[in-house]
C-alpha cells in the first residue's frame, strides 16, 4: 500500500492495489471478481503464519512464492511458512510453491542459494534477487525498477529472469 501511495499522480503505480479487509472466507469471491479485470493477482501476505489471511491465500493461490533472505534469522521463520505450505499442498495438489532467494549478496550468490536449499524441502526458484539500491529506490518512487533507467538495468534483468521462472512454475508462456 505504502509503495503504491508513494507514486506521483502523473506516474501512477503500474498495478491496481487493493487492501483486502474481507474475512478470509470471502477471499475466494474477491479473487473471482478481481480476476475479471486482471491477468495476474498478487496476494501480499502478512508476515505471520498464524494470521488467517496467510492460510486463506494459500487455499486460493496457484503459486506460493516465499522470499527468503539467506540469513539464519530469516531461514528460521521460513521453516514455519514451509510447514504451512506443505500442509496445504497435502490436500491441494494444484498449489505450486518455491522459495525465492532475496537480498542475496552478489559476492557469494551461488553459495547463498545452495545454503538456502539445504534446509528446505520446497524447491528453490531458478532465479534470485540481489541486494540492490534499485529495489529500495523503486519503493521510494512508487514504481518499479523498470522506471529507473540505467540505474535499474541490472535489477530489471533479475526481475525478467524471475518472471520467466515463475511462468515456468505456472506452466504459462512468457
Ligand atoms: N533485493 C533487495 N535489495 C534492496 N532492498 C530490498 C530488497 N528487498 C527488499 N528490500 C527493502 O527492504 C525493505 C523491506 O522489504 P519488504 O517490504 O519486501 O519486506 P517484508 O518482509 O515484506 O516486510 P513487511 O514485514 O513489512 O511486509 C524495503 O524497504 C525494501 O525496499
Ligand atoms: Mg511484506
Amino acid at each position: 500500500m505504502r509503495w503504491a501511495h508513494a507514486a506521483p499522480e502523473a506516474v501512477p503505480f503500474p498495478a491496481r492495489v487493493m487492501r483486502l479487509e474481507a474475512a478470509p472466507d470471502q477471499l475466494h469471491q474477491l479473487i473471482k471478481l478481481a480476476g475479471r479485470e486482471a491477468d495476474l493477482i498478487l496476494l501480499d501476505c502478512p508476515p505471520s503464519i498464524e494470521h488467517p489471511a496467510t492460510l486463506a491465500a494459500l487455499q486460493e493461490a496457484d503459486v506460493a512464492l516465499v522470499p527468503v533472505v539467506p540469513s539464519p534469522a530469516d531461514l528460521w521463520s521460513t521453516k514455519g511458512v514451509e510447514r504451512l505450505i506443505l500442509q496445504v499442498q497435502a490436500s491441494r495438489k494444484g498449489l505450486k510453491a518455491a522459495l525465492v532467494p532475496n537480498r542475496v549478496l552478489r559476492t557469494n550468490l551461488a553459495w547463498d542459494v545452495l545454503e538456502v536449499m539445504r534446509d528446505f524441502s520446497l524447491p528453490v526458484l531458478g532465479a534470485a534477487l540481489s541486494q540492490r539500491n534499485a529495489f529500495a529506490q523503486s519503493a521510494v518512487i512508487g514504481g518499479t525498477v523498470y522506471q529507473l533507467g540505467r540505474a535499474g538495468a541490472e535489477a530489471a534483468r533479475e526481475v525478467n529472469k524471475l518472471v520467466v521462472e515463475v511462468l515456468k512454475l505456472t506452466g504459462e508462456k512468457a
